[in-house]
């Protein structure tokens, strides 16, 4: 077999084989074919896509790469989540801790952030002591003894995909469905739970900025796992404008710490519920979303949520205290009132340049090498749908300096138009499929 070949059946239109596409991941991770001839290859899927079995051999082919993490030893009905990425969005560290203590057990492999988007894992280092590069073993047993376990995605694990999506990231070709498709399922059949509940948002500041693209990506994410039998669903949910009022790694986890108090804003916490509810229904714990709520609730009420939260930040090396008293946690020097420049009410918030200004802060990364700093973000006072008057704070900045609190202010002004007109309502949950 050639890949020259190979490029030549897709560049005219052809479906490649499951041997071909075995041969090419294959290949390419061992270094026989080189970047340009993959190059290629995914220039040829960008304008000529794939069917649906080539995706699923593909995606296949990639989690075959590195380890299948086996979690057969793990107690429980082992359940992960994947959101596509966004600002402000800080959902696993309260929806996790919840559904584990509703007895699903959670072994979930997490990444970091880049761009305008937060990872969970800088947002569980803002716990002093907190260890996300755990061995695998004792990934395990801490799944198995507490019900809940994250680690940061070993090198291991899916090594085609971190491979492919490099080189894609560079050549143009990351926005291609079943490329993106695959790419996310390889990681999640890789990382072995039963169940996988996928957020997938739409809007300015997800990948995926209109809802049929939003919709097509879920349904083949869907079916990509149900065909590897696992227990499936996807919550179509809105990223138009940031999620929750904090932007920024430990302001998000006091915002997850709130939630997990009952205390959390409307639309984090009817997010969390929506696919809190998803997971039990689909792990059995329960049979309706009534009921589903129901267990929700009581979780935070009695206080068993945030209690897991805290075993999972001390079983790896943190100190819990934080949990309880996240007060206590590191602040910026320097706090930054953002005023309206106008009366009216706030129409838009450019999503994705609410993250930027966090990442100019100094709270993301522009390369994966980079440092960040947790203590620096945004704290939305006012939000889409909000009356304002002129002089109202609208943002509360955290920063390093003066100056650059001062920069992103004018960047976050940009970001906000104030108008006469009540906006066109959009729901935060667009479908579940
Ligand atoms: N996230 C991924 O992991 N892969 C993609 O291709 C896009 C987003």
């Amino acid at each position: 077999m050639r890949m020259y070949d190979l490029i030549q059946k897709k560049k005219t239109g052809g479906e490649l084989t499951a041997e071909e596409i075995a041969f090419m991941v294959e290949g390419f991770t061992a270094g026989r074919i080189p970047d340009y001839q993959m190059s290629a290859m995914m220039m040829a899927i960008y304008f000529q896509g794939m069917t649906r079995q080539e995706t699923v051999e593909l995606t296949l082919s990639m989690a075959k790469s590195g380890q299948m993490l086996d979690l057969g030893s793990i107690s429980g009905i082992k359940a992960d989540k994947h959101s596509t990425g966004g600002v402000g969005d800080k959902t696993s560290l309260a929806l996790l801790p919840m559904v584990s203590a509703c007895g699903l057990t959670i072994a979930k492999m997490s990444g970091r952030g880049l761009g305008h988007t937060g990872g969970t894992i800088d947002k569980l280092e803002s716990f002093p002591g907190f260890r996300t590069d755990i061995a695998i073993d004792e990934f395990k047993r801490n799944a198995d003894e507490l019900g809940i376990a994250l680690m940061g995605q070993t090198a291991e694990l899916a090594p085609a995909d971190k491979k492919l999506y490099a080189l894609r990231d560079v050549t143009a070709t990351v926005d291609q469905m079943s490329l993106i498709a695959s790419s996310i399922m390889s990681k999640k059949l890789a990382s072995g739970a039963d169940l996988i509940v996928l957020d997938v948002k739409t809007g300015s500041g997800a990948f995926m900025k209109n809802l049929d693209d939003a919709k097509a990506l879920a349904k083949e994410m869907v079916q990509i796992g149900e065909d590897a039998g696992r227990k499936m669903r996807a919550v179509i949910s809105d990223m138009d404008q940031p999620l929750g009022r904090k932007i920024g790694n430990i302001l998000e986890v006091q915002e997850a710490i709130d939630t997990l108090r009952g205390n959390g804003p409307k639309d984090f916490t009817e997010l969390v519920m929506t696919l809190g509810s998803q997971m039990l229904i689909l792990g059995g714990i329960v049979q309706t979303e009534e009921e589903a709520r129901g267990r929700l609730n009581s979780v935070i009420r009695d206080g068993s949520a945030l209690d897991r939260l805290a075993d999972l930040i001390s079983a790896q090396g943190g100190d819990s205290s934080y949990v309880y008293e996240p007060e206590k946690l590191p602040k910026a020097p320097v706090r930054y009132e953002v005023t309206a420049p106008e009366s009216g009410i706030i129409n838009r918030i450019v999503c994705d340049e609410a993250g930027n200004c966090c990442l100019m802060l100094g709270g993301g990364r522009v390369t994966k090498e980079d440092e960040i700093d947790l203590t620096v973000g945004l704290e939305l006072t006012r939000k889409v749908g909000d009356r304002v008057t002129e002089g109202d704070v609208i943002a509360i900045l955290y920063a390093a300096d003066e100056e650059t609190a001062q920069q992103a202010a004018q960047r976050y002004l940009k970001a906000v138009t104030i108008d006469k007109q009540e906006p066109e309502p959009r729901p935060l949950i667009w479908e579940i499929i």
